[in-house]
Protein backbone atom coordinates (compact mmCIF):
# COMPACT_ATOMS: atom_id res chain seq x y z
CA UNK A 1 0.00 0.00 0.00
CA UNK A 2 1.09 3.29 -1.04
CA UNK A 3 1.51 6.13 2.48
CA UNK A 4 2.89 9.05 2.85
CA UNK A 5 3.38 11.00 6.08
CA UNK A 6 1.19 13.99 6.65
CA UNK A 7 3.38 16.66 5.77
CA UNK A 8 4.05 15.00 2.20
CA UNK A 9 0.43 14.55 2.18
CA UNK A 10 0.14 18.59 2.84
CA UNK A 11 3.24 18.93 0.23
CA UNK A 12 0.61 17.36 -2.35
CA UNK A 13 -2.10 19.09 -1.33
CA UNK A 14 -0.26 22.53 -1.59
CA UNK A 15 0.08 21.18 -5.66
CA UNK A 16 -2.77 21.91 -7.93
CA UNK A 17 -4.42 18.39 -7.75
CA UNK A 18 -7.34 18.38 -6.56
CA UNK A 19 -8.12 17.93 -2.64
CA UNK A 20 -9.73 14.89 -0.92
CA UNK A 21 -13.58 15.82 -0.77
CA UNK A 22 -15.08 14.77 2.99
CA UNK A 23 -18.70 14.00 2.70
CA UNK A 24 -19.87 15.23 6.44
CA UNK A 25 -23.86 13.83 6.95
CA UNK A 26 -24.75 15.82 9.60
CA UNK A 27 -22.18 18.44 8.74
CA UNK A 28 -24.66 21.52 9.99
CA UNK A 29 -24.97 20.51 13.61
CA UNK A 30 -22.60 21.38 16.58
CA UNK A 31 -20.18 18.87 16.59
CA UNK A 32 -20.47 18.85 12.46
CA UNK A 33 -20.09 22.51 11.39
CA UNK A 34 -17.15 23.25 13.88
CA UNK A 35 -15.68 19.72 12.30
CA UNK A 36 -16.41 21.03 8.66
CA UNK A 37 -14.42 24.66 9.53
CA UNK A 38 -11.52 22.54 10.96
CA UNK A 39 -11.72 20.37 7.62
CA UNK A 40 -11.60 23.64 5.12
CA UNK A 41 -8.78 25.08 7.43
CA UNK A 42 -6.98 22.00 6.54
CA UNK A 43 -7.75 22.04 3.09
CA UNK A 44 -9.96 19.41 2.47
CA UNK A 45 -13.15 20.01 0.39
CA UNK A 46 -16.53 19.65 1.76
CA UNK A 47 -19.90 18.26 0.70
CA UNK A 48 -22.44 18.56 4.11
CA UNK A 49 -25.96 16.77 3.80
CA UNK A 50 -28.15 17.00 6.55
CA UNK A 51 -31.64 17.42 6.50
CA UNK A 52 -31.89 20.59 8.35
CA UNK A 53 -34.35 19.10 11.07
CA UNK A 54 -32.30 20.20 13.73
CA UNK A 55 -30.22 23.08 12.96
CA UNK A 56 -30.16 25.74 10.41
CA UNK A 57 -28.91 26.57 6.50
CA UNK A 58 -27.11 30.07 8.34
CA UNK A 59 -24.42 27.45 9.89
CA UNK A 60 -23.65 27.50 6.48
CA UNK A 61 -23.06 31.08 6.09
CA UNK A 62 -21.34 31.43 9.58
CA UNK A 63 -18.63 28.49 7.76
CA UNK A 64 -18.25 30.53 5.01
CA UNK A 65 -17.31 34.11 7.22
CA UNK A 66 -15.05 31.79 8.65
CA UNK A 67 -13.18 29.83 6.48
CA UNK A 68 -13.46 31.96 3.35
CA UNK A 69 -14.91 28.84 1.54
CA UNK A 70 -18.43 27.53 1.25
CA UNK A 71 -18.89 23.76 1.43
CA UNK A 72 -21.31 22.10 -1.00
CA UNK A 73 -24.14 21.63 0.83
CA UNK A 74 -27.41 19.09 -0.41
CA UNK A 75 -30.33 19.65 1.64
CA UNK A 76 -30.91 15.37 2.43
CA UNK A 77 -32.48 12.80 5.07
CA UNK A 78 -29.35 10.26 5.52
CA UNK A 79 -32.07 7.88 6.92
CA UNK A 80 -33.18 8.09 2.57
CA UNK A 81 -30.99 5.68 0.83
CA UNK A 82 -31.78 6.58 -2.78
CA UNK A 83 -30.91 10.50 -1.27
CA UNK A 84 -27.69 9.05 -0.11
CA UNK A 85 -26.56 7.33 -2.80
CA UNK A 86 -27.36 9.92 -5.50
CA UNK A 87 -24.94 12.44 -3.44
CA UNK A 88 -22.16 10.16 -3.82
CA UNK A 89 -23.17 9.83 -7.94
CA UNK A 90 -22.87 13.18 -8.19
CA UNK A 91 -19.89 13.59 -6.40
CA UNK A 92 -17.37 10.78 -7.89
CA UNK A 93 -14.36 12.61 -5.94
CA UNK A 94 -15.54 11.79 -2.50
CA UNK A 95 -12.84 9.94 -0.30
CA UNK A 96 -14.32 9.84 3.17
CA UNK A 97 -17.01 10.32 5.13
CA UNK A 98 -17.90 11.51 8.66
CA UNK A 99 -20.95 10.72 10.38
CA UNK A 100 -22.66 12.81 12.82
CA UNK A 101 -26.43 12.59 11.44
CA UNK A 102 -28.31 11.10 14.28
CA UNK A 103 -31.41 12.12 16.99
CA UNK A 104 -29.49 12.85 20.22
CA UNK A 105 -31.60 13.64 22.83
CA UNK A 106 -31.48 10.72 25.12
CA UNK A 107 -34.63 11.48 27.09
CA UNK A 108 -36.38 11.66 24.15
CA UNK A 109 -34.78 8.22 22.54
CA UNK A 110 -36.21 6.56 25.80
CA UNK A 111 -40.30 7.78 24.87
CA UNK A 112 -39.87 6.87 21.31
CA UNK A 113 -37.01 4.34 20.77
CA UNK A 114 -38.33 2.78 17.54
CA UNK A 115 -37.96 6.27 15.53
CA UNK A 116 -34.27 6.30 17.29
CA UNK A 117 -33.40 2.87 16.55
CA UNK A 118 -34.74 3.57 12.95
CA UNK A 119 -33.41 7.03 11.39
CA UNK A 120 -29.62 6.20 13.74
CA UNK A 121 -29.27 2.98 12.43
CA UNK A 122 -30.73 3.34 9.06
CA UNK A 123 -28.15 6.61 8.49
CA UNK A 124 -25.23 4.18 9.74
CA UNK A 125 -26.30 1.44 7.29
CA UNK A 126 -26.83 3.93 4.44
CA UNK A 127 -23.33 5.67 4.63
CA UNK A 128 -22.32 2.30 4.81
CA UNK A 129 -23.95 0.50 1.90
CA UNK A 130 -23.15 3.76 -0.82
CA UNK A 131 -19.95 3.46 0.44
CA UNK A 132 -19.17 -0.22 -1.04
CA UNK A 133 -20.80 0.68 -3.41
CA UNK A 134 -19.26 3.78 -4.48
CA UNK A 135 -15.72 2.50 -3.68
CA UNK A 136 -15.34 5.30 -0.85
CA UNK A 137 -13.06 3.22 2.13
CA UNK A 138 -12.50 6.27 5.12
CA UNK A 139 -15.09 6.70 7.54
CA UNK A 140 -15.13 8.85 10.78
CA UNK A 141 -18.10 7.40 13.31
CA UNK A 142 -18.71 9.83 16.37
CA UNK A 143 -19.32 7.34 19.26
CA UNK A 144 -19.71 8.52 22.74
CA UNK A 145 -18.11 7.80 26.03
CA UNK A 146 -21.97 6.84 26.80
CA UNK A 147 -20.14 3.47 25.56
CA UNK A 148 -18.79 3.30 29.17
CA UNK A 149 -21.92 3.60 31.25
CA UNK A 150 -20.80 3.71 34.81
CA UNK A 151 -17.32 2.67 34.27
CA UNK A 152 -15.50 0.70 37.25
CA UNK A 153 -12.52 2.57 37.12
CA UNK A 154 -11.82 6.32 36.00
CA UNK A 155 -9.84 7.65 33.69
CA UNK A 156 -11.18 5.00 31.30
CA UNK A 157 -9.42 3.48 28.19
CA UNK A 158 -10.53 2.64 25.16
CA UNK A 159 -10.20 -1.21 26.04
CA UNK A 160 -12.92 -0.17 29.38
CA UNK A 161 -15.42 -2.46 29.00
CA UNK A 162 -18.53 -1.47 27.33
CA UNK A 163 -21.84 -1.38 29.67
CA UNK A 164 -25.18 -2.28 28.93
CA UNK A 165 -26.72 0.74 27.29
CA UNK A 166 -28.65 2.76 29.80
CA UNK A 167 -30.90 4.77 26.73
CA UNK A 168 -32.02 3.60 22.96
CA UNK A 169 -29.86 6.45 22.35
CA UNK A 170 -26.79 5.23 23.92
CA UNK A 171 -28.04 2.06 22.30
CA UNK A 172 -27.55 3.00 19.22
CA UNK A 173 -24.02 4.17 19.49
CA UNK A 174 -23.06 0.69 20.46
CA UNK A 175 -25.00 -0.76 17.59
CA UNK A 176 -23.48 1.42 15.75
CA UNK A 177 -20.28 -0.15 16.54
CA UNK A 178 -20.46 -3.30 16.47
CA UNK A 179 -22.07 -2.64 12.45
CA UNK A 180 -19.11 -1.04 11.60
CA UNK A 181 -17.12 -3.90 13.05
CA UNK A 182 -18.59 -6.59 11.56
CA UNK A 183 -18.96 -5.16 8.35
CA UNK A 184 -14.91 -5.38 8.42
CA UNK A 185 -15.26 -8.98 10.05
CA UNK A 186 -17.28 -9.76 7.00
CA UNK A 187 -14.21 -8.51 4.31
CA UNK A 188 -15.86 -4.91 3.88
CA UNK A 189 -12.70 -2.98 2.53
CA UNK A 190 -13.18 0.14 5.10
CA UNK A 191 -11.01 2.42 7.49
CA UNK A 192 -12.98 3.16 10.32
CA UNK A 193 -11.90 5.46 13.18
CA UNK A 194 -14.73 5.74 16.14
CA UNK A 195 -14.49 8.92 18.26
CA UNK A 196 -15.64 8.32 21.53
CA UNK A 197 -16.72 12.02 22.57
CA UNK A 198 -16.97 12.93 26.42
CA UNK A 199 -18.74 16.11 26.80
CA UNK A 200 -18.68 18.79 23.92
CA UNK A 201 -18.84 22.19 25.12
CA UNK A 202 -18.26 25.72 23.89
CA UNK A 203 -18.34 27.64 20.52
CA UNK A 204 -16.28 28.87 17.81
CA UNK A 205 -13.91 31.47 18.83
CA UNK A 206 -15.41 33.78 16.04
CA UNK A 207 -18.83 33.96 17.64
CA UNK A 208 -20.14 32.96 14.19
CA UNK A 209 -21.24 29.31 14.79
CA UNK A 210 -22.10 26.94 18.02
CA UNK A 211 -24.71 25.17 19.95
CA UNK A 212 -28.32 26.28 19.03
CA UNK A 213 -30.30 23.89 21.23
CA UNK A 214 -34.20 23.58 20.38
CA UNK A 215 -36.22 24.45 22.86
CA UNK A 216 -35.30 24.03 27.01
CA UNK A 217 -31.64 22.92 26.90
CA UNK A 218 -31.07 19.49 27.85
CA UNK A 219 -27.13 19.95 28.48
CA UNK A 220 -25.05 21.98 31.04
CA UNK A 221 -23.74 24.35 29.24
CA UNK A 222 -25.92 25.48 27.05
CA UNK A 223 -28.43 25.87 30.22
CA UNK A 224 -26.06 27.60 32.27
CA UNK A 225 -25.49 30.08 29.69
CA UNK A 226 -28.92 30.39 28.92
CA UNK A 227 -29.46 30.96 33.03
CA UNK A 228 -26.69 33.56 33.54
CA UNK A 229 -27.82 35.80 30.63
CA UNK A 230 -31.97 35.57 31.94
CA UNK A 231 -33.79 33.41 29.39
CA UNK A 232 -34.07 30.44 32.32
CA UNK A 233 -34.48 31.59 36.07
CA UNK A 234 -31.72 29.26 37.03
CA UNK A 235 -30.03 26.66 36.97
CA UNK A 236 -30.52 23.27 38.69
CA UNK A 237 -27.43 21.42 39.79
CA UNK A 238 -28.89 17.59 39.59
CA UNK A 239 -27.71 16.47 42.80
CA UNK A 240 -25.02 16.96 45.22
CA UNK A 241 -24.81 13.79 47.36
CA UNK A 242 -22.74 11.82 44.69
CA UNK A 243 -19.81 10.08 45.46
CA UNK A 244 -17.38 12.77 44.70
CA UNK A 245 -15.46 15.29 46.57
CA UNK A 246 -17.73 18.28 46.03
CA UNK A 247 -20.92 16.11 45.83
CA UNK A 248 -21.92 16.97 42.15
CA UNK A 249 -21.08 14.77 38.72
CA UNK A 250 -18.00 14.69 37.46
CA UNK A 251 -17.54 14.65 33.47
CA UNK A 252 -14.65 15.51 30.79
CA UNK A 253 -15.88 18.59 29.27
CA UNK A 254 -14.01 18.75 25.70
CA UNK A 255 -13.60 21.92 23.87
CA UNK A 256 -15.85 22.05 20.43
CA UNK A 257 -12.84 23.13 18.33
CA UNK A 258 -10.46 20.41 19.70
CA UNK A 259 -12.94 17.75 19.32
CA UNK A 260 -13.52 19.00 15.52
CA UNK A 261 -9.94 18.92 15.36
CA UNK A 262 -9.72 15.44 16.20
CA UNK A 263 -11.94 14.61 13.28
CA UNK A 264 -9.16 15.95 10.79
CA UNK A 265 -6.58 13.97 12.70
CA UNK A 266 -8.53 11.35 11.75
CA UNK A 267 -9.07 11.84 8.33
CA UNK A 268 -5.53 12.77 7.83
CA UNK A 269 -4.59 8.93 9.24
CA UNK A 270 -6.95 7.68 6.82
CA UNK A 271 -6.02 9.76 3.71
CA UNK A 272 -2.18 9.50 4.78
CA UNK A 273 -2.69 5.09 4.80
CA UNK A 274 -1.57 4.94 8.56
CA UNK A 275 -4.20 2.76 9.59
CA UNK A 276 -2.94 0.42 11.74
CA UNK A 277 -6.38 -1.66 11.90
CA UNK A 278 -9.49 -1.85 9.91
CA UNK A 279 -11.15 -0.29 12.78
CA UNK A 280 -9.91 2.11 15.24
CA UNK A 281 -11.18 3.42 18.51
CA UNK A 282 -10.08 6.81 20.49
CA UNK A 283 -11.27 8.09 23.00
CA UNK A 284 -11.61 12.24 23.31
CA UNK A 285 -11.55 14.05 26.01
CA UNK A 286 -9.16 15.91 28.01
CA UNK A 287 -8.23 13.33 30.58
CA UNK A 288 -9.67 15.71 33.78
CA UNK A 289 -12.66 15.41 35.44
CA UNK A 290 -14.70 18.29 36.46
CA UNK A 291 -17.61 18.58 38.91
CA UNK A 292 -20.73 20.74 38.11
CA UNK A 293 -19.45 23.07 40.78
CA UNK A 294 -16.08 23.76 39.34
CA UNK A 295 -17.90 24.28 35.90
CA UNK A 296 -19.99 26.77 37.42
CA UNK A 297 -16.97 28.54 39.01
CA UNK A 298 -14.63 28.33 36.00
CA UNK A 299 -17.38 29.89 33.77
CA UNK A 300 -18.25 32.80 36.83
CA UNK A 301 -14.18 33.25 37.18
CA UNK A 302 -14.19 33.33 32.89
CA UNK A 303 -16.67 35.57 32.53
CA UNK A 304 -17.20 37.53 35.55
CA UNK A 305 -20.41 36.87 34.86
CA UNK A 306 -23.08 35.14 38.15
CA UNK A 307 -25.05 32.07 37.49
CA UNK A 308 -27.94 31.98 39.50
CA UNK A 309 -28.27 28.18 40.36
CA UNK A 310 -29.69 25.86 42.85
CA UNK A 311 -29.21 22.58 44.18
CA UNK A 312 -32.11 20.30 42.69
CA UNK A 313 -32.27 16.26 42.97
CA UNK A 314 -30.71 13.88 41.23
CA UNK A 315 -31.51 13.31 37.26
CA UNK A 316 -32.74 9.86 36.80
CA UNK A 317 -29.68 8.10 34.26
CA UNK A 318 -27.05 10.32 35.27
CA UNK A 319 -23.63 9.27 36.47
CA UNK A 320 -21.77 9.93 38.78
CA UNK A 321 -18.34 10.18 37.23
CA UNK A 322 -16.20 9.96 34.53
CA UNK A 323 -13.44 10.86 32.19
CA UNK A 324 -10.92 10.03 29.34
CA UNK A 325 -7.68 8.51 29.12
CA UNK A 326 -7.14 10.14 26.11
CA UNK A 327 -3.02 8.73 25.60
CA UNK A 328 -4.46 6.65 22.93
CA UNK A 329 -5.34 9.91 20.95
CA UNK A 330 -2.48 12.12 21.99
CA UNK A 331 0.48 9.50 21.07
CA UNK A 332 -1.70 7.01 18.10
CA UNK A 333 -3.89 10.64 16.62
CA UNK A 334 -1.09 13.12 18.00
CA UNK A 335 -4.28 14.53 18.85
CA UNK A 336 -4.02 16.94 22.13
CA UNK A 337 -6.97 18.87 23.96
CA UNK A 338 -5.34 22.56 23.84
CA UNK A 339 -7.78 24.98 24.63
CA UNK A 340 -8.60 25.82 28.67
CA UNK A 341 -11.88 25.13 30.32
CA UNK A 342 -12.31 28.75 31.05
CA UNK A 343 -11.65 29.76 27.63
CA UNK A 344 -13.70 27.21 26.38
CA UNK A 345 -16.59 28.56 29.27
CA UNK A 346 -16.09 32.16 27.94
CA UNK A 347 -16.65 31.18 23.91
CA UNK A 348 -20.04 29.55 25.27
CA UNK A 349 -20.79 32.68 26.62
CA UNK A 350 -19.74 34.97 23.70
CA UNK A 351 -21.45 32.73 21.80
CA UNK A 352 -24.79 33.52 24.16
CA UNK A 353 -24.65 37.00 23.90
CA UNK A 354 -24.31 36.52 19.93
CA UNK A 355 -27.50 34.38 19.65
CA UNK A 356 -29.02 37.46 21.71
CA UNK A 357 -27.54 40.11 19.38
CA UNK A 358 -29.13 38.40 16.55
CA UNK A 359 -32.36 37.97 18.10
CA UNK A 360 -32.44 34.40 18.23
CA UNK A 361 -32.20 33.32 21.97
N1 LIG B 1 -26.52 18.94 34.70
C1 LIG B 1 -27.06 19.76 35.65
N2 LIG B 1 -28.04 20.61 35.29
C2 LIG B 1 -28.53 20.68 34.02
C3 LIG B 1 -27.96 19.85 33.04
C4 LIG B 1 -26.96 18.97 33.42
O1 LIG B 1 -26.66 19.72 36.83
O2 LIG B 1 -29.44 21.48 33.76
C5 LIG B 1 -25.43 18.02 35.07
C6 LIG B 1 -25.75 16.58 34.84
O3 LIG B 1 -26.41 16.04 35.96
C7 LIG B 1 -24.37 16.00 34.62
C8 LIG B 1 -23.60 17.13 33.96
O4 LIG B 1 -24.32 18.31 34.25
O5 LIG B 1 -23.79 15.74 35.84
C9 LIG B 1 -23.48 16.99 32.47
O6 LIG B 1 -24.76 16.79 31.93
P1 LIG B 1 -25.06 16.91 30.38
O7 LIG B 1 -26.53 16.68 30.17
O8 LIG B 1 -24.47 18.17 29.85
O9 LIG B 1 -24.20 15.74 29.75
P2 LIG B 1 -24.29 14.17 30.05
O10 LIG B 1 -22.99 13.80 30.66
O11 LIG B 1 -25.52 13.74 30.73
O12 LIG B 1 -24.49 13.69 28.56
C10 LIG B 1 -23.47 13.23 27.81
C11 LIG B 1 -23.68 13.58 26.34
C12 LIG B 1 -24.76 12.73 25.75
C13 LIG B 1 -24.56 11.29 26.12
C14 LIG B 1 -24.56 11.17 27.60
C15 LIG B 1 -24.52 9.76 28.09
O13 LIG B 1 -24.02 14.94 26.19
O14 LIG B 1 -24.72 12.86 24.34
O15 LIG B 1 -23.43 11.87 28.07
O16 LIG B 1 -24.53 9.70 29.48
F1 LIG B 1 -25.52 10.50 25.63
Amino acid sequence: MLTFGWHNFCDMMNDTSPKPRILVAGGTGYIGSHTVVELIQSGYEVTIIDDLSNSNASVIEGIAEITGHRPDFVKCDCADFAAVDKVFSDNEDIKAVINFAAFKAVGESVQRPLAYYRNNLNIILNLLDSMTRHGVKGFVFSSSCTVYGQPDENPVTESSPVKKALSPYGNTKQIAEEIISDAITSGAALDAVILRYFNPVGAHPSSLIGEMPNGVPLNLVPYLTQAAIGIRKELSVFGDDYDTPDGTCIRDYIDITDLAKAHVCAIDRIMGGRMAAPMEVFNIGTGRGVSVRELIDTFQSATGVEVPHRIASRRAGDIAKVWADPTKANDVLGWHATVPLGDTLLNAWKWQLALRQRGIQ
